[in-house]
């Protein structure tokens, strides 16, 4: 870190996102990435399935978008499902170059002709995810964290979470920042700020993604005065391992797309009851069919079964699952998977343009953060990842473009002098678990008027008790993403709430039709000059109560 924590480009986040802007900017751009625990803690190493692009002469460009366009349920924008899908093969070829190795079909031996292995998951309508085997972030994170690692001009710095953007009032100059090794508070300043802080899933109390994807950049955003959007559409993953102690180990769709069958305990295939394309139909309504049947016969999980296919097969392409498994006694050549539906990706986010520039100028959001317009109702399977890449380069680009964007002067340094060493930690140990259990609860996979009106006002009441303790005690991680996650979880249902309909997704039973007209549901901050909002987005949150200024800032 330089002493001053002055850097040309401050990027909070370490995953494919963050990563992979730092190293599409010139090497003459001085760049730190904070990640808030070690570097590869994010959901990027976590993907299993693979990336999509177009790859097979067969496939095409045409068949991406349409698909994208069918699973997104109407809400995804055209322009930016085709600036995302049209730029898979340069994104190919980048990774290519940074040294991430996928795999290839071992029916070609000859390297000179060889073709990528692809895989199929659900709502493609072909075979077209690029893959290592069933680890491919954690094959994208280690060359992209090496590469980082050796880059001049990139600082990592693990351990430090951000706790607010510093808005100069015209700009985003940089941030407050906490060091969790010691607890202090450092203000960085930047010519530009990029949020890759991946998605929000830790607002339900089941969920595939890691430990702190509690939705900082999100919440920090809004307190920034961006627009949020299409919060409502937290996408469930059908297949986590139900297993006591497995923390939703997720099984990947992918092996769906090699076959795998979903059952009911007695064996009976369901899911063609529900879609004419069965297990590879969107996840969305592949997690509903699921929890019906659940709820329906009142059953813990149900099963998935790819014991059909060679066990050599099926250790070659799921090593991750099939070791995984075993540990907890299912010997997935052999055994049927108990699985069941959690919390995965956030399609919703930061509203950004096609640079990932948000409503403040100089705060690019990217990644998982962000919401593009690409993933619309709901994404489909590995589309986010290409995400990641192709709006982190465009944004490197646009930063470039605007160097003029004038330097930073140092910002006021952080003030804790009016708080105290919390004694009482288990209000945020409580709050979040009731918070997360509330979620899943009440604004799950089935939503209803009644229940999201109760879960507004029951997170309200724990937003004022969260702000309290905010407002007087020293802050720490864990009280951080307490605050972030019952701001994103406010965000959510301010969202559910506004959209009367069931699409993708948001499925309200309430409200179980589909609108003629597809809207995004956009929330603006009271910080917006109101001159600029469009007539047609007018709505903020009623209880917002301008929270954004660190409380115990000078
Ligand atoms: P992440 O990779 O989540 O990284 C977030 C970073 O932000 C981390 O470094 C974290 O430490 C940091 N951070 C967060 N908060 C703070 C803070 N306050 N201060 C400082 N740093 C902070 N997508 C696909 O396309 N294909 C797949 O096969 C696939 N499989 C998946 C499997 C699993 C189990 C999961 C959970 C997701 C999967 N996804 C997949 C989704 C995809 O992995 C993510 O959407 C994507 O990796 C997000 O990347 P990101 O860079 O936006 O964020
Ligand atoms: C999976 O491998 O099933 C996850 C893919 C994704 O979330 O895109």
């Amino acid at each position: 870190m330089t002493s001053s924590n002055q850097f040309d480009v401050l990027i909070v986040g370490s995953g494919a996102a963050g990563l992979s802007l730092a190293l599409s900017l010139p090497t003459s751009y001085q760049c730190a990435v904070l990640s808030k625990s070690q570097i590869a803690s994010g959901s990027t190493f976590w993907a299993q399935g693979g990336m999509a692009a177009v790859l097979h002469d067969r496939d095409s460009i045409e068949a991406h978008v349409a698909d994208t366009l069918n699973a997104g349920a109407g809400l995804c924008h055209e322009d930016a499902v085709r600036f995302t899908v049209s730029r898979a093969r340069e994104i190919v070829d980048w990774l290519l170059e940074q040294g991430v190795r996928f795999d290839y079909r071992d029916d070609m031996p000859d390297a000179e002709f060889r073709e990528f292995h692809l895989t199929m998951e659900g709502g493609h309508s072909h075979r077209r995810i690029l893959h290592a085997a069933d680890q491919t972030g954690r094959a994208i994170s280690e060359v992209l964290t090496q590469r980082a690692t050796d880059a001049d001009n990139v600082t990592l710095l693990p351990g430090y979470c951000i706790v607010d953007l510093i808005n100069d009032g015209e700009k985003c100059v940089g941030a407050y920042v906490l060091d969790t090794q010691t607890n202090q508070v450092h203000a960085f300043s930047a010519r530009a700020v990029v949020l890759a802080t991946g998605g929000a899933s830790k607002a339900y109390v089941y969920t595939s993604n890691p430990d702190g994807a509690s939705g900082d950049g999100i919440a920090s955003a809004w307190r920034a005065g961006c627009r949020i959007a299409n919060m409502e559409f937290n996408q469930f993953h059908p297949t986590c391992l139900y297993h006591p102690e497995a923390k939703s180990f997720l099984i990947t769709e992918a092996l769906r797309g090699e076959g795998a069958v979903l059952q009911l305990p007695d064996g009976e295939r369901f899911m063609a009851r529900f879609d004419e394309r069965g297990e590879l139909a969107p996840r969305d309504i592949v997690a509903r069919a699921i929890d019906h049947e659940m709820k329906r016969l009142g059953l813990d999980c149900v099963f998935l079964d790819i014991s059909h296919r060679p066990a050599q097969f099926i250790k070659q392409h799921f090593p991750t699952v099939y070791e995984r498994c075993l540990k907890f006694g299912v010997d997935i050549t052999t055994d049927r998977i108990p699985v069941v539906p959690a919390a995965h990706y956030t399609c919703g986010g930061v509203v950004v343009d096609q640079a990932g520039a948000s409503d403040l100028p100089g705060l690019y959001v990217i990644g998982e953060t962000a919401c593009t317009g690409l993933h619309g109702a709901n994404r489909m399977a590995s589309n986010s990842l290409l995400e990641c890449f192709v709006y982190a380069r465009s944004a490197a680009r646009d930063i470039v473009d605007k160097q003029h964007l004038a330097p930073t002067e140092a910002p006021a340094a952080w003030d804790d002098s009016r708080v105290r060493d919390s004694d009482e930690d288990v209000i945020i140990t409580h709050q979040w678990q009731a918070l997360r259990r509330l979620m899943w609860d009440y604004v799950g996979i089935v939503r209803s008027d009644r229940r999201l009106e109760f879960a507004r006002n029951s997170i309200n009441l724990m937003r004022e008790e969260i702000d309290g303790y905010y407002k007087r005690f020293q802050i720490t991680r864990p009280l951080l993403e307490l605050r972030n996650l019952a701001q994103v979880a406010a965000l959510t249902v301010e969202c559910a709430l506004q959209r009367e309909e069931s699409r993708g997704l948001h499925f309200n039973q309430d409200h179980p039709d589909l609108n003629n007209d597809a809207t995004d549901s956009i929330l603006i901050p009271d910080r917006w000059p109101s001159s600029s909002i469009p007539n047609n987005l007018k709505h903020t949150l009623p209880q917002y109560r301008g929270d954004q200024a660190p409380e115990c800032q000078p």
